[in-house]
């Protein structure tokens, strides 16, 4: 189809009508640029809650409920949903329509290069999916796995990262080893206690949501050491790392990561990244391909695959979901990773402090900061239930919390947006109920 030069103009025009309607729903959106310019203020002695402040009006969420549930699934800022909105009636006017379809078609490139760039990955490093499960998926059924073969995983993982490998191993007698991540224990010992000639991969938490222990960059570049010198694939299960810790995917040294836009980046639900070392790219294989995982293909039986991590992505995909996820990402990078970060771990310090003057409250979380990360678990005292409590904070006091997997653990998921107001209000009534 081609478009004369005046149809273009009248649809640009239409469009924009289009985006101020759609948008009207957001009028309170403060443009992006305006937060990240008090972060300047901040040092002449703005306080700091006020750039959290403003933050908070444009994340509903906030006002709904005391949100300790980032962990689970993050509330989307207003930003994040009008793009959504904007471009999902965007690509409506005519989905093959080229006009329209031109402009669809850069996201999906512009958010892997985006997102390559904000968590040290390779330019051809980014596959984007759905959820992390995904990501976890594609790295387990990666291999030619034979029966006796070994993954290595942790005492401290989500089903999504346990799962598959049941399924593998019922599927082809796989032995799945667990190691002890629970805090203060040694990631390299009990890595090296647990290797085999017969393992080939090990698959853990970058963030535990269960103890909220994070690997430290320093000992996974280690770890990675280790295990390219014994050829086993190394992956981290990132659903709670970017947005909660420092992410630098080169320096964690594992050969592939798997995350998710929906918690602590603030993005739509339902989208998810997976990055891939290029040298990994091949020993990962596709279980799952189709159209738009080739760069050639006839009907006789030959192809070729992308020559980046782009091949593990096939069919129709969720394009308005990913410039949301692109623009909850930049809002973050606009408040400033940095500042966002520093808060989080903070907000943890406060929540340790706090909970330490409760004689009956422990942590099941790290002490020590360069092990803790945004999600926060205290081991309740015995006899408390923790879906009990979450139950009760959440009827009574509309305090999101949540039950982890040890029996009487309950996990906050501290972000930036949070208070320590907040954190208090929580241990007064986790305090009440127990
Ligand atoms: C550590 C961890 N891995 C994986 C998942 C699953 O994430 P997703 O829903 O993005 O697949 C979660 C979700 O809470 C998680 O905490």
């Amino acid at each position: 189809m081609v478009l004369r030069e005046r149809d273009v103009s009248d649809q640009d025009l239409d469009r924009r009508k289009f985006i101020a309607r759609s948008t009207a729903l957001a009028t309170a959106i403060v443009p992006i640029g305006v937060l990240a310019r008090w972060e300047g203020q901040a040092g002449s002695g703005m306080p700091q809650e006020d750039w959290v402040g403003a933050a908070r009006a444009q994340i509903p969420a906030t006002s709904e409920s005391v949100y300790f549930q980032t962990g689970g699934i993050g509330p989307s800022s207003l930003h994040a949903m009008a793009e959504v909105t904007e471009k999902l009636e965007f690509q409506n006017r005519g989905p093959a329509d080229p006009t329209y379809a031109a402009t669809m078609s850069r996201i999906e490139p512009d958010l892997r290069a985006y997102l390559a760039s904000m968590f040290g990955v390779d330019a051809n490093g980014v596959a984007l999916t759905h959820s992390t499960s995904e990501g976890i998926s594609i790295a387990a059924w990666s291999l030619n796995w034979a029966a006796g073969d070994e993954v290595v995983i942790s005492n401290q993982e989500h089903p999504a990262n346990v799962m598959p490998w049941y399924v593998l191993r019922d599927r082809f007698g796989i032995e799945i080893r667990e190691i002890n991540l629970d805090a203060g224990t040694s990631l390299l010992d009990e890595a090296r206690n647990a290797l085999s000639p017969r393992t080939r991969m090990v698959s853990i938490s970058h963030v535990s949501r269960n103890n909220g222990r994070r690997i430290r960059t320093d000992e996974s570049a280690a770890l990675g050491e280790l295990l390219r010198s014994r050829g086993i694939v190394y992956h981290l299960d990132g659903a709670q790392g970017p947005g909660c810790v420092d992410v630098d995917f080169g320096e964690l040294g594992c050969d592939c990561y798997s995350t998710c836009g929906h918690k602590w980046l603030l993005g739509p639900k339902g989208t998810g990244a997976f990055f891939v070392r290029s040298e990994a790219l091949d020993t990962l294989q596709l279980s799952w391909a189709g159209s738009h995982s080739h760069a050639a293909m006839d009907y006789d039986g030959s192809y070729s695959l992308l020559p980046s991590a782009a091949r593990y992505e096939f069919g129709t995909r969720a394009l308005a979901d990913f410039a949301g996820f692109h623009t909850a990402v930049s809002w973050m990078e606009e408040l400033g990773f940095d500042r966002v970060l520093t808060r989080v771990q903070d907000l943890g310090t406060h929540a340790v402090d706090a909970a330490e003057t409760r004689p009956d409250f422990r942590l099941a979380s790290p002490r020590a900061e360069e092990d803790r990360s945004g999600v926060f678990v205290l081991r309740l005292p015995s006899g408390c239930d923790a879906t009990h409590v979450y139950n009760r904070l959440a009827g009574e006091r509309r305090i999101l919390s949540s039950p982890v997997r040890r029996e009487g653990d309950l996990r906050l998921a501290i972000h930036f947006f949070n208070t320590e107001d907040e954190i208090d209000a929580a241990l007064d009534g986790i305090a009440a109920v127990c």
